[in-house]
């Protein structure tokens, strides 16, 4: 029987779930939460795969996670991508796979620990040309920290006067300047193993339980195909086998908005029943043909290099 690992916050519905549909499957693979306690160096996993939900915000997790990828376990996500990932640099992957993206300016910090002075900080050029940086981005623009999630510090703002008390309130957050996208229609993509994408129209004005939309026709068969050929391009480029992917529709063109939600939201409540069976569904899929292809006897990677 292969193992199956869920390392989880406090969501429920999706650990649940994912555990019970594996074992409805009688395939020869099992599901259960991860237990853990301190983890030796000599230890080995008894997963074949893991999947994690919330290590971005448990440190401990991202170690035991490491150690268990390099004893060929596979996580999902893998976080020798994860942990390295940014939105700044993800942009730059986004522009080179073909992906409409917004303008995007990474900043100098506002703010450092208390050991960096002015000394310490020879190579940056001060004052910041702010004004320069506002003709290039735009006006409104989106300040957003470079890693980041739950809305936590967005801002949009009008002027260098906005930019700079949303700036300065950034404190040791590294933030991006980003060209605000005015669009008439949004969409968010569930993506499951870099094969599976399922756009669904998204409204982020509304409260957060009732963002997803059951509006079938809300893209043209053309732009749902262009939509998901782009997710997939980015999960691929960012290694992600979970992820969703938010599109904002500006004159027809797909702008990719929010793409590195490597622990998306994926509850009932918020999703609606429909996409979080889909949802479940397509993890079974991946973590069952996924465990069962690992092999019994693991070799263990003996450098992070050959970890990616
Ligand atoms: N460049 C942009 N143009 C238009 N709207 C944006 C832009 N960036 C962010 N937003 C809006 O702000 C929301 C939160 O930003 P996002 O990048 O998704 O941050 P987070 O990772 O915290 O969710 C998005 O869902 C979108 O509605
Ligand atoms: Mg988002």
């Amino acid at each position: 029987m292969k193992k199956v690992g869920i390392l989880a916050g406090r969501e429920r519905t999706f650990p649940a779930a994912l555990i019970e549909r594996v074992a409805a499957r009688d395939a020869g693979v099992e599901a259960e939460w991860v237990k853990l306690g301190g983890t030796a160096v000599e230890s080995h996993t008894p997963y074949a795969l893991i999947v994690d939900r919330i290590s971005h915000e448990v440190p401990y997790y991202q170690i035991f996670l490491k150690h268990a990828h390099l004893q060929g376990a596979v996580i999902i996500n893998n976080p020798f991508a994860r942990i390295v990932e940014d939105k700044f640099t993800a942009n730059f992957l986004a522009q080179q796979a073909g992906v409409a993206v917004p303008k995007t300016v990474i900043l100098p910090n506002k703010a450092y620990i208390p050991d960096i002075t002015g000394e310490s900080l020879t190579n940056l050029i001060h004052p910041v040309d702010w004004e320069m940086l506002g003709r290039y981005i735009g006006w409104p623009a989106v300040m957003k920290p470079a890693v980041g999630g739950g809305w936590k510090s967005v801002s949009i703002v009008h002027s260098i006067d906005e930019m700079l008390v949303a700036y300065d309130a950034s404190d040791q957050l590294s933030m991006l300047l980003q060209e605000f996208i005015h669009w008439d229609r949004y969409v968010r993509c569930l993506c499951i193993g870099r094969e599976k994408v399922l756009p669904i129209a998204w409204d982020p004005t509304k409260p957060h339980n009732e963002r997803y939309l059951q509006q079938p026709d809300y893209l043209s068969p053309a732009e749902t195909e262009r939509v998901v050929s782009d997710a997939l391009k980015l999960c691929r480029a960012l290694g992600h086998d979970m992820n969703t992917v938010e599109f904002a529709f500006h004159k027809g063109v797909p702008y990719a908005i929010d793409f590195t939600n490597s622990a998306p939201d994926l509850d009932i409540a918020s999703l609606g029943e429909w996409h979080f069976n889909w949802a479940v569904d397509a993890m079974t899929d991946l973590v069952i043909e996924r465990a069962l292809a690992v092999p019994e006897q693991r070799a263990a990677r003996e450098s992070y290099a050959a970890a990616f």
